[in-house]
């Protein structure tokens, strides 16, 4: 298995682009199912959840060319309509698929997702959102069947707000017939570039990036080509790593509304913060400010970035408080950053960080996409060598970080 060494200690300087969004990517090459005809999706990632969707979308019957990060799909004969356990499994945005096969051919069977590692991720609200629409649905064998005679808008309200259950309603709502109006929807900037997407293709849904979605139905749908707007999180992690590691990091295209509550905090934990036309530019400090914050859906803090966030804290000059409200078993990053020397406890959704002078590299291990990106920036910072294992994790998540880094003039690495 691939290991990333990092040699802390190194500033860093120069500029970075941000990839296309995973997130807006995975929902909208699922959406691509809608159309039987020809879309051409530009920036999109190539990492292993995108290249795992792309399968599934070959595995249904749809046909794929994937050049540099450029995605043609045309799925004029989608004959199966079955996401297979051995994908699910490996990746739980699979669902996705679901809300567009019901949308387009009234049937679907996907996998049980099952638990994950920072939380229980159940799909209560997308199944729920399904029947409403008048859906049947049924578990068998490990499967989840819908299936519609017709599918009818209606007005869903989520008593959470789910970005997945958002984009699988939006996903089944764009044909079927009527009006379907989501009240609590979630506003992240993935939903909205889903949207504009399948408004591109002849959609009409109006409200997105707002709590209240509306979605007429239209018979059918049409090709579009479509730029994936780019990755807020990655762009946030790469403005931590310049906040950790008290350097001058520029990123070149930073989608700048998207990031404002990170750009508030880095500036609350004493980053200096230079806004270019797209460009954005941030310069560490030795020792951060303590910056508590509270995991929210859009535009609050993300939970996406929450290790991240605890990396840059475990250096701060004094304590602050981490609140995890959206995963609650997303912690499992603290462990391995107390291993580097940080001194951080958690009880319950809390963590409580008391800033250390210094971190000092050591062996770790990656539990999930986002705790990869914590230890690496914690990794980029300590007194020297952190080995990192389990990378397949942030290769779910992240085009070429090492390489992105190693542009940066971090000494890091990833061996076989
Ligand atoms: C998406 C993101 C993930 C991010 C999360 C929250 C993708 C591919 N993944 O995950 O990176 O961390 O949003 O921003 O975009 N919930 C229910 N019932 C449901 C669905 C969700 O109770 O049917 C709860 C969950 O337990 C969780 C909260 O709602 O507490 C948010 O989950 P949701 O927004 O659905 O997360 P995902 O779409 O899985």
């Amino acid at each position: 298995m691939d290991k990333i060494i990092v040699e802390g200690r190194n500033k860093l300087s120069g500029s970075v682009s941000i990839s296309g969004s995973k997130n807006a990517a995975l929902p909208i090459i699922a959406s691509t199912i809608l159309t039987a005809k020809e879309c051409a999706l530009t920036n999109v990632p190539r990492l292993n959840d995108v290249l795992v969707m792309n399968k599934l979308i070959k595995t249904v019957g749809g046909d794929t060319d994937f050049t540099g990060n450029t995605l043609y799909i045309r799925n004029k004969n989608i004959t199966n309509f079955k996401a297979p356990y051995d994908l699910v499994k490996t990746m739980r945005a699979s669902v996705y698929v679901m809300g567009a096969l019901l949308g387009r051919y009234r049937q679907a069977e996907v996998a049980l997702p099952g638990g994950c590692v920072i939380g229980e991720r159940p799909i209560n609200l997308h199944l729920q959102g399904f029947e409403k629409m008048g859906a049947k649905i049924t578990i068998e064998h490990g499967y989840i069947k819908a299936k519609a005679k017709k599918l009818k808008g209606t007005e869903i309200n989520f008593d959470v707000v789910s970005v997945g259950a958002t984009a699988n309603i939006i996903m089944a709502a764009v044909l079927a017939e009527g009006r379907t109006v989501i009240s609590n929807a979630a506003c992240e900037p993935h939903i909205a570039d889903l949207a504009r997407f399948l408004n591109k293709l002849g959609a009409k849904i109006t409200g997105y990036g707002s709590k209240e979605i509306e979605i007429r139905g239209v018979p059918e749908l049409k090709g579009c080509k479509h730029e994936i707007t780019p990755d807020y999180i990655e762009a946030g992690t790469f403005m931590a790593a310049a906040g950790i590691t008290n350097s001058k990091i520029t990123i070149n295209n930073a989608p700048l509304e998207h990031i404002e509550i990170i750009i508030q905090k880095l500036e609350e934990a004493g980053c200096k913060i230079k806004k270019t036309g797209t460009k954005l530019t941030v310069q560490g400090v030795e020792r951060p400010k303590p910056a508590s914050i509270e995991t929210r859906p859009y535009p609050g803090f993300p939970t996406d970035m929450q290790a991240q966030w605890s990396a840059l804290m475990s250096l701060s000059s004094g304590a602050s408080i981490i609140n995890e409200t959206i995963w609650e078993k997303r912690f499992m990053h603290i462990p391995e950053l107390n291993r580097m020397g940080a001194n951080i406890s958690v009880k319950g959704n809390t963590a409580v960080v008391e800033g250390v002078a210094g971190l000092s590299g050591a062996p770790v291990m990656v539990s999930d996409l986002r705790a990869g990106a914590s230890l690496v920036l914690a990794g980029l910072r300590a007194r020297g060598t952190t080995e990192i294992s389990r990378i397949y994790h942030l290769d779910r998540g992240y085009e070429r970080i090492e390489k992105k880094f190693e542009m940066l003039g971090a000494k890091i690495k990833r061996v076989k």
